[in-house]
């Protein structure tokens, strides 16, 4: 393949990059859960968590996790239930089901072993070119590119390359690039001292250049450009969605909620009911219109909001008003929704902003 942005590549020692790269990592690598051994089942998982979610954030999930679920087979007989909640807080869920799934095709068609083939890793769900690379690299030494966001922004200085990484094109142009440069002796430490350096050194902006190990082989330092690159063009502009959302509690300490569809945003996890808001009316008295159309109850709200949340996904922000509500217990008409006792409501896997909702309404309901 022949990329003409990836023309400095003549200018670079290959072989002194890669000794100079890999001796820092070696020194300066962080201590993480996941660098305990080279268990392709954990080094899987905790790739799946690390996409979009960072690492602090990563290591108590990944304890608890590889603790729940130690094995394939242990993720694979799980209850889907079970996974979510111990996934709960991470954010897009999909990644954990899209797991689990594969892990189940791992127990039947490969008889619990990961596959260590590009082809076959790859046709396992949720397993994109990144995923793959870094498993095949890290857990079996295959040298194989592991190019994210991260990556493309160190590569991108190193070679003075001036594609927008925000485009989906320009990640062949980054693996063609890691194809070159990767250690084929050492391809695990080689990924992972890219994305150390991404995290530690060369930050989005204003990487350390001073204190990078691989600074007289990079173009962008030499040029002086290292604060332009990478070339990211903006994302199209955010969704906003107003919702009106209630807690509704009974004398007995029943509280109402509901589980989300079985595909789409937050996939199978519980909520409190929610509609969204038109904009025109007043919020309490659409929810409480919501509340008898949907599930045939006379719910009187508490006249004021007792929180405003906000939640921004990638594509999308909701503006939630939520609300407080007493009322006497009676059967409900809407599928998916149930009465539960108060201190059973933690055994559900919720969002991060139903979370929020549950921690304001207890507050609420004390006071
Ligand atoms: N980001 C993505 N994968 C990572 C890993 N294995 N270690 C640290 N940060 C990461």
């Amino acid at each position: 393949m022949n990329f003409p942005s990836l023309k400095s590549l003549q200018d670079v020692n290959i072989e002194q990059f890669q000794h100079d790269l890999i001796s820092w990592y070696q020194e300066e690598k962080r201590d993480l859960p996941w660098r305990k051994d080279q268990d392709p089942y954990k080094v899987w998982v905790s790739e799946i968590m690390l996409q979009q979610t960072r690492v602090d954030t990563v290591i108590p999930y990944f304890n608890n996790f590889v603790d729940k679920f130690p094995t394939i087979e242990a993720l694979a007989d799980a209850e889907e239930e079970a996974v979510l909640k111990a996934w709960e807080g991470l954010g897009y869920y999909s990644r954990v089901r899209n797991l689990q799934t594969a892990v189940r095709e791992v127990k039947d068609q490969y008889g619990g072993k990961v596959p260590d083939t590009k082809e076959e890793i790859s046709s396992l769900k949720g397993v994109g070119p990144y995923t793959s690379g870094a498993i095949l690299s890290i857990a079996y030494g295959v040298p194989e590119p592991a190019v994210d966001g991260n990556v493309m922004r160190v590569i991108s200085r190193i070679l003075s390359i001036w594609e927008d990484i925000a485009k989906a094109s320009s990640r062949k142009i980054f693996e063609e690039a890691v194809r070159q440069l990767i250690s084929k002796e050492d391809p695990s430490s080689f990924n992972q001292a890219l994305m150390e350096l991404g995290a530690l050194i060369c930050t989005p902006t204003s990487p350390s250049c001073l204190l990078c190990p691989v600074r007289d082989h990079c173009h962008a330092f030499h040029e002086g450009v290292q604060q332009e690159l990478p070339v990211k063009t903006k994302k199209k502009n955010m969704r906003h969605v107003h919702l009106g959302a209630a807690v509704i509690a009974t004398d007995e300490g029943d509280v109402l909620i509901q589980k989300r569809p079985e595909s789409g945003l937050l996939a199978n996890l519980w909520e409190f009911p929610n509609v969204e808001l038109s904009g025109a009316g007043n919020p309490k008295m659409e929810l409480e219109l919501f509340f008898r159309k949907e599930y045939g109850l006379d719910v009187e709200l508490q006249a004021e909001s007792i929180a405003k949340i906000q939640h921004v996904f990638s594509h999308l922000t909701w503006d939630i008003d939520v609300y407080y509500g007493k009322i006497k217990k009676s059967p409900v008409t809407k599928e998916k929704s149930q009465w539960v006792k108060k201190g059973e409501v933690e055994h559900f896997a919720f969002s991060v902003s139903h979370q929020k909702i549950w921690q304001r309404a207890q507050e609420e309901a004390k006071s």
